[in-house]
């Protein structure tokens, strides 16, 4: 299908050099290889080519959600990373109709996530204190078009979750123990807690309190993820990894 107005594209020069922007009409974008307008994107296909004024070919290619999330969005706050974000989305069951509470939304990277895979049936209520971070995750969101399956909500997840029969309650806080007795009562009967957390102490708090108000099934886990450099007899694992982002606590409402 042709390029539109409102789409997302990478032009990619190479494995090093590649750019993301949003099509906007009229819009110019500027790299190192020179200038390219959004009208010459307009109406080619993925996989196409666009010449920048300086003549450098960049090739058209369709992003994934993964890249438009971790590359066009702004980032306000710490954000959740892909291997932490499958691993919720897969363990608490969510999917196309889901209806998912979560909070703090930050920078809405989860966000924006989770409601791909509610669209188009199910929604996301986000709680965020701080007006800030609200304004800037509705900034961002906007980019994707899933604006129909997202409530934001400026509130404290800790002073209450209106939503009832909730699928799944999703905490990136730092304080998620005193969030979890709101939580459960938003959760259906089978309906899972996702917790986020970056040090341990806190998944004992959580943990702790999870087991006193009758959570089931609480698991705590650490996802490591390590990328590789592959050459024919030279492949090994790159120099540098992310060692660690965070701990995920996960329990069922009986
Ligand atoms: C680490 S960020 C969340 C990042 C987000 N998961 C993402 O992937 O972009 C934590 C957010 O929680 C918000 N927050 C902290 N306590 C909260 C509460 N009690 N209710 C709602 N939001 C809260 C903070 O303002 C901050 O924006």
């Amino acid at each position: 299908m042709p390029i539109k107005e409102g789409d997302v594209v990478i032009l990619y020069l190479n494995e090093n050099r590649q750019y993301i922007v949003k099509i906007s009409r009229g819009a110019t974008y500027s790299f190192n290889e020179g200038m390219v307008k959004a009208d010459d994107i307009l109406g080619k296909n993925y996989g196409e080519f666009v010449v920048t004024h300086i003549g450098i070919k960049l090739r058209i290619l369709r992003p994934t959600l993964v890249d438009t999330v971790y590359r066009l969005f702004r980032r306000c706050t710490q954000v959740i990373y892909p291997k932490d974000a499958a691993l919720i989305a897969l363990k608490a069951n969510i999917g196309p109709g889901s209806v998912v509470v979560e909070a703090g939304t930050g920078s809405g990277y989860l966000t924006a996530i989770l409601a791909h895979f509610v669209c188009p049936t199910g929604i996301v209520y986000s709680y965020e204190i701080r007006r800030e971070f609200f304004e800037m995750a509705k900034r961002n969101l906007e980019l994707l078009g899933l604006g129909d399956c997202v409530v934001l909500k400026e509130k404290d997840v800790r002073k209450g979750i209106d939503e009832r029969e909730v699928d799944a309650v999703i905490l990136d806080i730092p304080d998620p123990w005193n969030a979890l007795s709101n939580a459960y009562e938003s959760l259906k009967s089978g309906g899972v807690l996702a917790c986020f957390l970056p040090t341990l102490n806190q998944v004992e708090k959580t943990v702790e309190e999870a087991r006193r108000l009758g959570y089931l099934m609480i698991e705590s886990e650490e996802l490591l993820e390590r990328r590789y450099k592959v050459k024919l007899g030279e492949s090994r694992p790159e120099t540098r990894m992310i060692g660690h982002t965070g701990y995920l606590v996960f329990a069922r409402r009986p």
